[in-house]
């Protein structure tokens, strides 16, 4: 998990559970811990970019009360040589 915080806004960068352990909570532990943190260090609100057919990690944000404040169109460059949208999320803490 990986972020930055400038004046009283923080974002998300990365975060990513080892694909034999997923879907056992781990990373809803780590964002509720790391949440946390950007709190105490000062963050208001806390924004992301998912690739909107990431279901798994959509659900994780949704789950935590992020909300969709923007979408960038073809966004990410896929392995298949597609692209993908990215929806821009913003929690505020
Ligand atoms: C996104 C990711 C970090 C979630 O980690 P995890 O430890 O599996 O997540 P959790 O077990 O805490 O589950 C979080 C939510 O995702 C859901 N979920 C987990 N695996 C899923 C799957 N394969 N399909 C759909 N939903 C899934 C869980 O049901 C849960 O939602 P719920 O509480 O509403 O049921 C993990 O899938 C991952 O590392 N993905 C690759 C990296 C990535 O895409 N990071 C996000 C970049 S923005």
């Amino acid at each position: 998990m990986l972020s930055r915080v400038a004046a009283d806004e923080a974002e998300i960068l990365t975060i990513a559970v080892e694909p034999a352990a997923r879907a056992s909570g781990l990373a809803t532990a780590l964002l509720s811990h790391h949440l946390s943190r950007l709190a105490r260090a000062g963050a208001a609100g806390v924004f992301l970019e998912v690739d909107e057919t990431n279901l798994p990690a959509l659900a994780l944000y949704r789950r935590f009360g992020f909300r969709q404040v923007g979408r960038r169109s073809a966004y990410y460059a896929k392995a298949d040589g597609s692209k993908a949208n990215a929806l821009i999320l913003k929690l505020d803490l």
